[in-house]
């Protein structure tokens, strides 16, 4: 009776917030076999996948990527490679289906693939979406029948130097137009697009490829870091297609499959599931891992303290801000280290229960601080359950959302995370200002009763700088700041609402200095 209770409390808190589908998980074919796939293969896999009890813990889609194309034929119908795809794309699609899975496919917004590019294939000249975009759409979605498609930029960038956003924005138009807006959409454009992708897709690539190596999953962790903002309402960082199974140590595969759940990134693998270890199968298989990938609040952690290379990250499960909370000490360096950090800085007080989602084990209850001794290449997750979650005392730059941010390189002087060593979570935001829409925005400032506050901005002093400080909208003024020197603080009196707040930062007429975090003392 008392669980009953207890399941009806957590239901109707959980319905506070609206459930979000998570991130998609499934299989791609990329990784292992690049261009050289066949239905054969594909079918094999999905087999696989059912046998090896994947679709039981969440796996559904089976993804083809670059691979399957032949040619355009005189009506400009694409044809599938007819060696590779003697029967076919449908039947291999409702093959798919009739396991009670979901099938994804791969394009480019240009006119020819990436593996026409980088794998000679040359059956990817001329088959990209790239004049072709409603006919592609009919066909793979309405005749065929995938549920997914992934949309790759080697032709659009490399060969016509298109815009982006508006190629994008294209595509979506006709897959919109048959009748299909239905199907996910993941933009993989190797780098974050801009804060318009979340409009177009339902995730997006954050880096260039991954490959089967620590170096490589380590550089998309850091990459990620920084862009917790992005993801929100059911919308992912696509941390690219899991390496998991393949060369890895043990521990770097944790690394690997820890930090994509814990940062809800898509869970593609990447392996042959036929053959693949039971260590890698289990660690694929960790429910109480998934859990947090597809917590229905799909949030992605963010890092809340940096400290000699090693990083704390955390994010709510279950309900925001509640007392439940997913926490991560994650070791990237070549050393083994002692990783600690006080329940205050994780918003949490009074008797705390940590469950090590690894070795699926309770450990001892704690009061103040949550330790572990981390190995090299190593990540330690815990789910914790406290008594109470305080208000949070500080803000960083790398949680905030930046409406004009994007990682095109395209224009010089935009503004990005950068790190900096001695920012109080290794980063900070520049480049911010110079205009009213180029600014620092954080949306859940929270504060339980509402009222006064003294807020304490850290900066990075630059000539001929300012800030304008915008809390729901209202500006509150700024006195001048320091133009040199190191890091530099300016205090000002702020009132906050009970509930969330937004906290802009901008500068309409300067440039703003490097901001790192701000602080909040009650009056
Ligand atoms: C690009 C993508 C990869 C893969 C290949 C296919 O490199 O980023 O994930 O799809 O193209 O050629």
């Amino acid at each position: 009776m008392k669980r009953l209770i207890v399941s009806l409390v957590m239901s109707a808190f959980s319905m506070s917030s609206i459930a979000q589908e998570g991130p998609t998980m499934g299989w791609s074919s990329w990784n292992t076999y690049r261009v050289n796939i066949s239905d054969t293969l594909i079918k094999r896999q999905a087999s696989a996948l059912i046998q090896k009890g994947l679709k039981d813990v969440g796996y559904t889609y089976i993804n083809v990527d670059d691979g399957f194309f032949g040619f355009r034929n005189e009506q400009g119908q694409m044809v599938p490679h007819p060696q590779r795809f003697p029967r076919g794309m449908k039947t291999l699609a409702d093959f798919i289906h009739s396991l009670g899975l979901k099938a994804g496919i791969y394009s480019d917004a240009g006119a020819v693939t990436c593996g026409s590019i980088w794998d000679n294939d040359s059956n990817g000249i001329g088959v990209g979406l790239y004049g072709h975009e409603e006919q592609d759409a009919k066909l793979y979605f309405r005749d065929w029948g995938f549920d997914f498609i992934k949309i790759d930029y080697c032709g659009a960038g490399q060969e016509l130097d298109l815009d982006e956003k508006e190629r994008y924005a294209q595509i979506s138009r006709a897959i919109n137009k048959v009748g299909a807006s239905d199907v996910k959409i993941n933009i993989c454009r190797w780098a974050f697009p801009g804060t318009w992708a979340k409009e177009l897709a339902t995730s997006w690539r954050i880096s260039g490829d991954i490959t089967d190596s620590w170096d490589s999953v380590k550089e998309i962790v850091e990459k990620n870091l920084p862009l917790s903002a992005y993801c929100s309402d059911g919308h992912f960082n696509d941390m690219d297609m899991l390496e998991i199974g393949r060369s890895l140590t043990e521990s770097e595969e944790r690394v690997h499959f820890g930090l994509w759940c814990l940062m809800s990134s898509p869970l593609l693998i990447g392996c042959d599931m036929a053959t693949i270890s039971d260590k890698s199968l289990s660690l694929l298989k960790n429910e109480e891992l998934i859990a947090l990938n597809q917590d229905h609040l799909a949030l992605q952690a963010y890092p809340v303290q940096a400290n000699e290379g090693t990083y704390v990250l955390v994010k709510d499960i279950v309900k925001r801000r509640g007392t439940t909370r997913a926490v991560a000490l994650y070791n990237p360096t070549n050393e083994s280290r002692h990783i600690s950090i006080a329940l205050h800085e994780l918003e949490l007080e009074g008797k705390t229960a940590i469950r090590d989602l690894f070795n699926h084990k309770q450990l001892e209850p704690v009061n103040d601080s949550i330790t572990a001794d981390v190995t090299p290449h190593d990540v330690a997750i815990f789910r914790i359950e406290s008594e109470r979650r305080i208000e949070p005392k500080c803000y960083e730059a790398e949680w905030a959302f930046l409406p004009l941010y994007n990682d095109l390189g395209k224009r010089k002087k935009e503004v990005l995370y950068a790190s900096n060593e001695h920012a109080s979570v290794g980063r900070v935001v520049t480049m911010a200002g110079g205009s009213r829409e180029n600014s620092i925005v954080w949306n859940n400032v929270y504060s339980q009763h509402g009222g006064d506050y003294l807020m304490k901005i850290r900066y990075v002093p630059k000539p001929k700088s300012g800030i304008e400080v915008i809390v729901n909208e209202s500006p509150i003024p700024v006195p001048g700041l320091e133009q040199t020197g190191q890091f530099s603080s300016i205090v000002i009196p702020v009132r906050l609402n009970a509930g969330n707040n937004c906290v802009e930062m901008t500068c309409s007429t300067m440039w703003m200095p490097d901001i790192d975090n701000f602080e909040l003392e009650k009056r």
